[in-house]
């Protein structure tokens, strides 16, 4: 290892509570494309098309398939080295709490994937709900939605089985409040956290990176797993520029 990464892990050995936040970029390795930068999901489409409660409202059929591609490409996609690496590095100790912005399941499947009877310490908070879900427009129903949309027209989109409204992705379009729940878990990881773990996020979005900032303010340490510049460059103690299938297993084994 680096003196970089040495001093990296001894941070995190050192800290007895620890928030993870990770983004788009721990999962590029995996093949799900990232938001922003070379290839990124807004360089080819525009979120106010596609991700605003007011793209659904305009254009249901538009902002489903969409969705509908997205969770194909991710239904072929496998946790990669960082994914597993964080999940196992999470089930060996305690006090970390994995905070993501993603939508993807890769954390979740990792989890699993150890093999371990109770994965549930590996489970992330998820800031932007998850794309393997979907809700009523209307009524409370929700339910895990994997299957293949059909996006031909309005008809064929998913609609509620209770009461026959349209279903839409169980995810956090711009302009909508972050689940409260997963919003007071973060909050309370990022005010007790001794060291924050940054991984695959250019911190653009908010409120995901003020947690970042809110662990720097209080004088504890960040570091930042990314082979790009990012907006925690500035505050990271340290900053291990690479992909995050192979920094993670070299720092977290
Ligand atoms: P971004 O696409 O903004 O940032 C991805 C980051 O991952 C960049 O800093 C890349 O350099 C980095 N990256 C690329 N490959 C990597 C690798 N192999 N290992 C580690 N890092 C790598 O994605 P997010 O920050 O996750 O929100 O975006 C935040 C939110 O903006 C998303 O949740 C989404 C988006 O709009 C909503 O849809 C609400």
């Amino acid at each position: 290892m680096t003196d970089l990464a040495d001093r990296a892990r001894s941070l995190l050995s050192n800290a007895s509570r620890v928030l993870v936040l990770t983004g788009a970029g721990i999962s590029a390795e995996s093949g799900v494309p990232t938001f922003r930068g070379p290839g990124g999901l807004w360089r080819e489409f525009r979120p106010e098309d596609l991700a605003t409660p007011e793209a659904f409202a305009r254009d249901p059929r538009l902002v489903w398939e969409w969705y509908g591609w997205r969770r194909e490409k991710v239904s072929d996609c496998q946790p990669n080295a960082g994914h597993l690496a964080l999940a196992r590095w999470m089930l060996a100790r305690s006090g970390v709490t994995l905070v993501t912005q993603n939508v993807d399941s890769l954390h979740e499947a990792a989890a699993r994937s150890t093999g371990v009877a109770d994965p549930s310490p590996a489970m992330p908070v998820r800031l932007h709900g998850s794309m393997a879900r979907e809700r009523c427009t209307r009524c409370d129903h929700a339910r895990e939605g994997l299957e293949p949309v059909n996006a031909a027209d309005l008809a064929t989109l998913p609609h509620c089985p209770s009461c026959g409204a349209l279903l839409r992705p169980d995810v956090v379009w711009f302009g909508e409040s972050i689940p409260e729940r997963a919003l007071s878990q973060a909050t309370e990881a990022a005010r007790t956290a001794e060291a924050c773990l940054v991984i695959g996020t250019a911190g653009a979005v908010y409120p995901a990176a003020g947690f970042v900032l809110a662990v720097h303010r209080r004088g504890r340490p960040v570091i930042v797993v990314d082979p790009n510049a990012t907006a925690f460059d500035s505050v990271a103690t340290v900053r291990l520029v690479g992909q995050a299938g192979e920094v993670l297993p070299a720092l977290l084994a």
